[in-house]
């Protein structure tokens, strides 16, 4: 049975949702699954954007038909070359023959490399500015380079100012049946999931998002269609300042995350009694995360939220305890700046995780560590009261500069 929605005049989400994948790119979970977002204008010429994941690859026809309702397809733009939007480029143009791809040509060495199509005839280039009549329409292009691999572009409907982002606006999370923004408490129960999509798949592309808000901010936009999640027709302001601020790296919130890595409980207490000593001291809504129990995707996430990130790790191998050392490498590979740490270290004969930390967070652009590192050894005891103290004093101090 189709599922599809009518999102503006002649403009239809004909998109599917994956509810059983457990691994997003084999790698990110999902629990609420995610969505692979189609879409179908019926205009003087039919136009379909992108296809859609293997996983989805019966209700992904099924809907086009229904959305066709008959009719030939013209125009297929492929906005983006990642197989979950592109898995059914041979079999559509197997079912379809007559459709002309519309696309810039590093998609078209991408369909080289991951199909064996011949596409004499069959491709309509159109690059940084080109356009292509639908009849009452024109739709715009430009390149998005890195949002999120290189061939990326977006379109614009003038006619109904409707601009398809490809990846940018997306999240994780199945669509139920609600395809709007609007229809479900996007604030409140989705922004968690659209920071950890950003934060992990194009958090590391701060400048190339910016850029491409840029070239969006020209084009007066009522809806945006992203390739997953929602679709935005009111509010758009809300996430719009969420991809400025994370695409800047400024924090969301002046607020402390505390990332804790314990073998023994020894590193996990000394963790919980700075977190008191933060919270006596007036900080509110501390986030803690046993660094060994939770996705480091959910850290990366809240690391992009929150001003503050307080590490600390056990000396393992003499260097860093591996999972620490593993989140604060992903902080460090997805390009997060702009971020003030402090350091809890434990050795039980020689404490080396806090040079180890110390030397990945200094590779992190307008980064700094914050004074004294509580060094530990083995558990903390009330001689080392003060020295925690003093570390939480300048954690509250910087926090309220
Ligand atoms: Fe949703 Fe970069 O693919």
């Amino acid at each position: 049975m189709n599922n599809i929605r009518k999102v503006t005049n002649d403009l239809y989400w004909i998109g599917a949702s994956d509810r059983r994948l457990a691994l997003f790119e084999n790698v990110l979970p999902v629990p609420r699954g995610v969505s692979y977002n189609n879409y179908l204008l019926l205009d003087e010429k039919t136009c379909l954007f992108d296809t859609s994941d293997a996983a989805v690859h019966q209700q992904f026809f099924e809907n086009l038909a229904a959305a066709l309702g008959g009719r030939k397809l013209d125009y297929l733009v492929i906005h983006h070359m990642e197989p979950d939007h592109a898995a059914q480029l041979d079999d559509l143009l197997l079912r379809y023959p007559e459709v002309t791809i519309v696309t810039n040509n590093k998609v078209v060495t991408m369909i080289g490399q991951f199909f064996d199509l011949d596409l004499e005839g069959r491709v309509q280039l159109v690059n940084e500015g080109g356009t292509l009549s639908t009849g009452r329409r024109t739709l715009h292009f430009v390149n998005a380079p890195m949002v999120h691999w290189p061939e990326v572009m977006m379109s614009y409907d003038d006619c109904d100012k409707v601009l398809f982002s490809a990846d940018a606006f997306g999240t994780f999370g199945a669509l139920n049946g609600n395809i709007f923004a609007d229809e479900v408490n996007f604030a409140t129960e989705w922004m968690d999931e659209a920071r950890r999509y950003y934060s992990n798949i194009v958090g590391k592309y701060g400048v190339q998002v910016q850029m491409a808000l840029k070239k969006a901010a020209a084009f007066d936009i009522q809806t945006i269609c992203p390739l997953h999640g929602p679709v935005w027709r009111s509010d758009l302001a809300l996430f719009l300042d969420k991809y400025d601020k994370w695409s800047r790296y400024e924090p969301e919130e002046r607020a402390v995350m505390v990332v804790y890595g314990s073998m023994y409980g020894h590193t996990e207490s000394a963790a919980d009694a700075l977190a008191t000593m933060l919270a006596e001291r007036g900080v509110r809504n501390i986030a803690m995360y046993d660094v060994s129990r939770t996705d480091v995707s959910v850290l990366v996430s809240e690391a992009f939220r929150v001003s503050h990130i307080v590490v600390a790790a056990p000396t393992y191998n003499n260097n860093v305890y591996t999972p620490a050392e593993n989140f604060l490498n992903e902080l460090r590979i997805h390009n997060l700046q702009n971020r003030t740490y402090a350091l809890v270290e434990n050795g039980t004969w020689a404490a080396q995780s806090g040079k180890g930390m110390r030397a990945i967070i200094e590779q992190m652009k307008d980064s700094k560590v914050l004074e004294p590192v509580l060094s530990i050894k083995s558990a903390m005891k009330p001689a080392q009261t003060e020295q925690a103290q003093a570390l939480a004093d300048a954690i509250v101090a910087d926090l309220n500069a």
